[in-house]
């Protein structure tokens, strides 16, 4: 298992799952529903409690609210803390915008310091790459932030598998941050990177639509502000044929689908971390109650192949349909 050897010093971070961070994009109170930031507030504190200590946020979450946020968590014990964000990507208005050249991405990091009130980063990665910046500028601007002491690690988002082998093949654990989960497949993204990346899978979930289905879109659909109804899963019927016919499965067993969903993702070849992003007490304690399964059952991978967990002892744990069910992709094509 790649944690193991992390690249990310969780020293002096008493976190004892470096393979499982927590996301905040959800939690800034833009466009993913009701929101309650006191509960929020409940979340990063309960996650911390239970010694998970990597979180990752970014300036362009809920336009730099996601950071304010977490600041209100770290400013104690800020060592304690490994704090990951983002730059590259901003709002104009009601549009988004790439903005990652180095000038852009310096003024970006400081926002970011500023927000969450501390001198450094432990990471900053650069969001998405911009289309009018070479990806290699970008990531110089990161390099030169990581020589000022600005940032401890540098690392990058959502590069193909082109670019992960164009700008990366001369590097070893950099973070990289790949959207991953049983419908949305990144395979050879994720294979890409094993001899250079820490792949971090984001939307585990699918941004809720793989969730508890106690979600806040269940009842009454998602609101038309939704960020969601930008996003094409959640409007294909073979996707939601695929999902009710994994809920029925889920129906006859005793773990839950949020676990199963976690497990099967963290059983993946390189697939080195993940990043959930739970809004709600109970969708933490669902994490939880995933990170006591696995610690319980002793399923991390001892280091024989590259994933997180071993994949040899779930599938003695989780019926063959459902393990079929869920790498046997719903046949849609949506990037
Ligand atoms: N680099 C990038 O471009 C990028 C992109 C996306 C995400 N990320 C990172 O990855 C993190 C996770 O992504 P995501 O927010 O899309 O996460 P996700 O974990 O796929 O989905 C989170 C949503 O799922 C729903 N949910 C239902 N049950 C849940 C449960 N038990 N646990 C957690 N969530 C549950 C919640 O929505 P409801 O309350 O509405 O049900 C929640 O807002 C982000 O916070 C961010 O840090 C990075």
């Amino acid at each position: 298992m790649k944690s193991d050897k992390l690249l990310l010093p969780i020293d002096p971070c008493h976190a004892d799952t470096p393979w499982l961070w927590i996301g905040t994009w959800s939690m800034g109170g833009e466009g993913f529903g009701n929101h309650d930031e006191q509960e929020s507030l409940e979340v990063l504190a309960l996650a911390a409690a239970n010694n998970i200590r990597h979180f990752d946020t970014a300036g362009f979450y809920a336009r730099g609210t996601s950071e304010k946020l977490l600041q209100k968590i770290i400013k104690k014990d800020r060592q304690e803390f490994f704090i990951s964000s983002k730059g590259g990507l901003v709002w104009n208005g009601k549009s988004v915008e790439h903005r990652a050249s180095p000038m852009d991405l310096k003024n970006q990091l400081f926002q970011s310091l500023e927000r969450l009130k501390t001198d450094y980063l432990d990471l900053y990665q650069l969001h998405w790459p911009d289309p009018d910046v070479p990806a290699d500028a970008s990531i110089g601007a990161l390099r030169e932030f990581q020589k000022e002491g600005l940032i401890r690690f540098w690392g990058v988002g959502n590069l193909t598998e082109q670019e992960v082998t164009d700008h990366l093949r001369d590097e070893k654990d950099i973070p990289h941050q790949v959207h991953f989960n049983p419908i949305h497949r990144n395979d050879a993204v994720l294979a890409a990177g094993k001899d250079f990346c820490f792949n971090t899978v984001i939307s585990p979930l699918e941004q809720g639509l793989l969730g508890t289905g106690k979600s806040s879109f269940g009842k009454g659909g998602i609101g038309k502000k939704d960020f969601r109804n930008r996003n094409p899963y959640f409007s294909n019927p073979e996707v939601h044929s695929w999902n009710s016919s994994l809920n029925c499965l889920l129906k006859q067993h005793s773990l839950s689908k949020v676990s199963l969903i976690l497990m099967w993702i963290c059983a993946q070849p390189h697939v080195h971390a993940i990043i959930p992003g739970p809004r709600r007490v109970d969708q933490l304690n669902d994490i939880l109650t995933f990170k006591s399964e696995v610690e319980r059952n002793n399923l991390l991978n001892s280091g024989e192949t590259d994933s997180i967990l071993s994949a040899d002892k779930l599938r003695g744990r989780i019926p063959e349909e459902i393990w079929q069910h869920l790498s046997g992709r719903p046949d849609i094509n949506i990037d």
